[in-house]
């Protein structure tokens, strides 16, 4: 594969941007890498600058569901375009995108948009923390929560490929207030609750974490955080940043059958642009400024071509039988990979359209199994992986994302691409 320019682009950036990336994972050093700059991406094809294609498995992250550049969503958006790009004044886009959001997840009674989902965890952590009056905040070992200064401890994503614990710059006394759980361990939970449960503000958990790779929550531990949180007057707060309109129209939470008190949205429901979004019970809500003492705000919070692209793209999940349809994509992508690596100590994680293969440590049940992974077994796989003209998220640590837009036959490319790249 020819990467020449790539390797040029990569080159000038280096010399205005540290790193070259603005976003760390997006360095690929991970996997031994360097960026792929890339021209343009339409449906699930990503064409970099060097005029490579590659069948893409990454989606922004997990932004796309429908594939990139859905022409409903890009018509929205160009007819937003036209009425104006910004006005920092209401408009009655962010009234439709809430309406559609509290329509899908009942538990956010109201919602606050806002740009990304650091700033969604960021502002639902000290909405927690001002309606208890109490600052201690418990997360799990793994669960990746954005940048947020007192999520950095013990974090997934790319800052758990990174070599430090996490991150310097963030003050020891914020840290202070965060307490990290191992994430599947009901009797962690229930020591610390029994101790400390009345200092707790709040516990935030991916409840189907995809940022230590995806680590499906063991049965009843999602229901556990709910009684130990209501008993101790914590809130729940669910970050489904990435499991929100992807494992099903309601989340994780309507899959599992458990309301949290606060919930974070982001990637899907920005249809590409930056928008993400907090919410919940009504009387939590009613702290925020302007009505109540918790001061959250942005300028671009709720921009109305943000506002179109989420709009367009959750309408067109609303099309009868698409979680259906692409959960039996997923589950005979599934069936035919579980095939490829039979006898290869290579594990599959999946929740519905997100998934994760880990080499060489057995089961992946919490943060500890997945570190034990073997992470150049992972560099090649991806390596070889993009040789083949495919793009998986470039770390052990991530989940890869299917959408609508792959086809069987690139599932099926996907699976013979596989069984070469791990010979
Ligand atoms: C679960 C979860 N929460 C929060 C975030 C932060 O979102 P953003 O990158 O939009 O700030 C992410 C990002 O990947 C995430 O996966």
């Amino acid at each position: 594969m020819i990467r020449t320019a790539s390797q040029r682009a990569y080159s000038e950036a280096l010399r205005y941007i540290p790193g070259g990336v603005d976003s760390p994972v997006r360095a690929l050093r991970a996997v031994g890498e360097t960026p792929l700059f890339i021209r343009r991406a339409q449906g699930s094809v990503l064409t970099d600058i060097d005029n490579n294609r590659l069948t893409d498995y990454c989606l922004s992250w997990g932004v796309f569901l429908l594939g990139h550049g859905e022409r409903h969503v890009r018509r929205a958006v160009r007819r937003a375009v036209r009425a104006g790009t910004s006005y920092g004044i209401p408009c009655e886009g962010e009234t439709h995108l809430a309406r559609a959001i509290n329509g899908h997840f009942p538990s956010m009674e109201r919602v606050r948009l806002v740009n990304s989902g650091t700033e969604a965890v960021m502002s639902a952590i000290r909405l927690a923390r001002g309606f208890t009056g109490r600052d201690l905040v418990v997360k799990f070992a793994g669960c990746y929560h954005g940048h947020v200064d007192h999520m950095l401890v013990a974090a997934g994503s790319g800052v758990a490929t990174l070599p430090m614990a996490s991150s310097k710059g963030v003050p020891e006394d914020f840290v202070r207030h965060t307490a990290c759980l191992p994430f599947n361990d009901p009797d962690a939970v229930r020591r610390f609750f029994e101790q400390r449960g009345e200092q707790v503000a709040a516990v935030i958990v991916e409840p189907v974490p995809a940022n230590m790779g995806v680590v499906r929550p063991r049965e009843g531990f999602l229901e556990l955080l709910r009684q130990v949180t209501a008993q101790s007057g914590a809130l729940l707060v669910f970050d489904e940043v990435i499991t929100g309109l992807r494992l099903s129209a309601g989340g994780a939470q309507q899959l599992f059958g458990v309301t949290p008190d606060l919930t974070t949205l982001g990637k899907i429901i920005g249809g590409g642009f930056p928008a993400a979004a907090f919410g919940g019970r009504a009387d939590i809500m009613a702290m925020l400024a302007p009505d109540g003492p918790v001061y959250q705000a942005g300028t671009l919070s709720g921009n109305p071509v943000a506002m179109a692209a989420g709009l367009a793209t959750i309408r067109r999940l609303e099309a009868p039988g698409f979680y259906d349809d692409l959960q039996r994509r997923c589950d005979r992508f599934y069936a035919r990979v579980r095939e490829a690596i039979e006898g290869r100590d290579i594990t599959l994680s999946s929740a519905g359209p997100m998934f994760t293969l880990f080499f060489g440590c057995g089961r992946a049940a919490s943060f500890d199994d997945v570190l034990g992974a073997d992470t150049e077994r992972f560099a090649r796989y991806f390596r070889r992986m993009l040789e083949r003209g495919i793009y998986v998220s470039p770390s052990q640590t991530e989940a890869s994302f299917i959408c609508s837009a792959h086809t069987d036959s690139q599932l099926d490319a996907f699976v013979d691409a596989l069984r070469q790249s791990i010979l």
